[in-house]
């Protein structure tokens, strides 16, 4: 999309691009002209004696002024931009941006949605503040000519307005590892009404009451939903180095998820919870797994059953009754009703059950 304008940055940028090109050109069209010209008029069959000439005060001030004024005319073109780009608009909404090896997420603070695509209003100021949990990023949206770097232990931020409905491409432009050429994401650019929508959906989904007996029971419609909804996150941040049917392997030799043996953690649901929400770098010497605790739990919950179904053998899984015995043990855990609501501490619960999982030896 190079000569659509989404946003005035994307103007502003290409017109100091083309100014400055414009000036570049007709100084080498203008160079080479008279280059061509002296070589034709002072040709030793025209000219064959040689005058010593001591210099031109006229001359030399033009070609020092001149120069002098294009540089800072080009410096200025560039200035008034940047500063532009550097100040964010008041009614700005904020996300907050994080990558790490090898995806980026998106945290919506006033709305408490995290995800993994990024939605925003059409023509709403939207100023990013830039994380990094490892190496350095660095966020870039070439629609929008904006790219700026994450730093670990530094908020950074930028900002942008979109005025172009339609999906644009968020790459990562800093050289972050093995895998930093998948580290890719969109921006989806929605009208208003599409985006409360998004947004009421996501709180819908994130606050959705789940029945987690029915959640374990392979035979249960929850059980599939929950697997559809784990295969998205998958495929968008674990698939970067599991690969789409988790074979694994690749430059960071991911493990493979459907292989029975070497689970360092085991692989039951419980156990790729547990694994998804503190990573490996503890119990396993050079793991690349990170924690992915920007995975709301649920969603982790969901990819957790996701993984554990691309395997060809059998994962002994979670078991109903393995939830029946914890209500009991736990009652606290349950919100009434054999319904487990928002407010259960799904991460609580799921964490006993893999603790007393790994106790009893299973
Ligand atoms: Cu992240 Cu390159």
């Amino acid at each position: 999309m190079f000569f659509l304008a989404v946003s005035e940055f994307t103007r502003d940028v290409d017109r100091a691009f083309w100014i400055i090109t414009a000036i570049c050109v007709v100084l080498f069209v203008g160079i080479a002209l008279v280059m061509g010209m002296f070589a034709f008029t002072y040709h030793r069959s025209k000219r064959p004696t040689i005058e010593q000439i001591a210099g031109n005060n006229t001359l030399e001030v033009i070609w020092t002024i001149l120069p002098t004024i294009l540089v800072f005319y080009i410096f200025y073109v560039g200035y008034a931009d940047f500063l532009n780009m550097r100040q964010v608009p008041e009614d700005a909404m904020v996300v907050e941006v994080t990558g790490k090896k090898w995806a980026w997420e998106y945290y919506y603070p006033e709305e408490d949605i995290m995800t993994n695509t990024l939605v925003v209003p059409v023509n709403q100021p939207v100023k990013f503040l830039l994380h990094s949990t490892d190496v350095l990023h660095s966020f870039y949206l070439p629609d929008f000519r904006v790219k700026e770097d994450c730093v670990p232990g530094r908020e950074g931020y930028m900002w942008l307005k979109a005025e172009v409905v339609g999906t644009y491409n968020i790459f990562c432009a800093e050289y972050c590892g093995q895998s930093h050429s998948t580290m890719l994401s969109e921006l989806e650019v929605v009208d208003q009404k599409s985006y409360k929508n998004w947004v009421r959906g996501k709180l819908e989904d994130k606050n959705q009451p789940v029945d987690l007996v029915k959640a374990v029971d392979p035979e249960s419609q929850e059980m599939v939903d929950l697997r559809e909804k784990g295969k998205k996150t998958y495929e968008t941040i674990c698939a970067v180095c599991h690969q789409k049917d988790g074979l694994g392997g690749g430059a960071v030799e991911a493990r493979n998820l459907t292989e029975k043996d070497g689970w360092v953690r085991g692989a039951k649901i419980s156990d790729i919870y547990v694994t998804l929400t503190e990573g490996l770098a503890d119990v396993k010497k050079g793991s690349g797994m990170a924690a992915f605790t920007g995975i709301q739990p649920w969603d982790r919950f969901a990819v957790a059953h996701y993984v554990a179904s691309l395997g060809k053998f059998d994962s002994p899984e979670v078991t109903p009754e393995d939830l029946e015995k914890l209500r009991d043990s736990y009652p606290t855990l349950e919100t009434g009703g054999g319904i487990v609501g928002p407010k259960m501490d799904v991460e609580k619960a799921i964490r006993l059950i893999a603790k007393e999982a790994r106790e009893a030896g299973r």
